[in-house]
């Protein structure tokens, strides 16, 4: 397999880029994959992750993709992606601009866009979602685009709310990430949730599984559709 390019995405603040980023960064990385982070976002959370990494961990090769970053390299010869990169991981800021992030698509790329159990959330996804599946970007460089909800607790009224709009759209949902402070503890420790020496991440790793799925799967084949976890019928 070639490049894989993976754009994480939303232009709400606070969903969970850089959380869901650094989880498949980490992912890739304990795999033996040769793994680039563009961190987009000026904060730098992603890179500043990736410095809390030891030297026994396998290494991130971490680049500052921010507008404000004042690297002497020019913009374009930063973002370019060296060809023994096996997998590069976008992370991305909050109120990114829909024409910026397609101007960044390349063919066969894909985009997550994780989503939190809230009514402002809600919300402004839905209006990023329109705006992005509209813009002809996605389409014309065969773009795949999945939703992951994040931070869920599960029975809860807005949890299902969340779950009714995610599967009212048309594209595909693939996991709930529930809310855990695991997730606060990996970012911390440089690591990602499955890596946490801790057996509570059990039901993380299973969360994690359709995602790597979603993620490993040939952009030619078939889509396998996964269950939420919390669906409906456990009601
Ligand atoms: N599933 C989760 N469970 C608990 N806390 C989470 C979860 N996902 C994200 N967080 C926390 O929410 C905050 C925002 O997450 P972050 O990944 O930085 O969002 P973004 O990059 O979209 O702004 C961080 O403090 C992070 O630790
Ligand atoms: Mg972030």
């Amino acid at each position: 397999m070639g490049l894989q390019r993976i754009l994480v995405t939303n232009a709400k603040g606070g969903c969970g880029k850089t959380t869901i980023t650094t989880n498949i960064a980490s992912y890739y990385a304990s795999r033996g994959k040769t793994v680039r982070l563009f961190d987009h976002d000026s904060q730098g959370s992603s890179l500043a992750w990736i410095n809390r990494r030891t030297a026994d961990m396998e290494p991130i090769i971490g680049v500052d993709a921010s507008k404000n970053s004042d690297h002497r390299l020019t913009r374009s010869w930063q973002l370019r992606v060296p060809p023994e990169t096996d997998v590069a991981i976008i992370d991305s800021p909050a109120g990114t601009d829909i024409s910026e992030l397609v101007a960044l698509f390349q063919e066969n790329d894909s985009v997550l866009i994780p989503v939190l159990p809230s009514p402002i959330d809600i919300h402004a996804a839905a209006h990023f979602i329109k705006a992005l599946l509209t813009s002809g970007g996605v389409r014309r460089k065969m773009i795949r685009v999945a939703v992951v909800a994040n931070r869920v607790r599960k029975n809860t009224l807005m949890y299902y709310s969340l779950e009714r709009f995610l599967f009212s759209l048309n594209i595909p949902f693939i996991s709930s990430l529930r809310d855990t402070q695991l997730y606060a503890r990996a970012i911390e420790l440089g690591i990602g949730v499955a890596e946490i020496s801790d057996s509570r991440n059990k039901i993380d790793l299973q969360q994690w599984a359709p995602i790597v799925r979603w993620l490993d799967t040939p952009v030619t084949q078939e889509i396998i559709p996964v269950t939420p976890l919390f669906n409906s019928s456990q009601r």
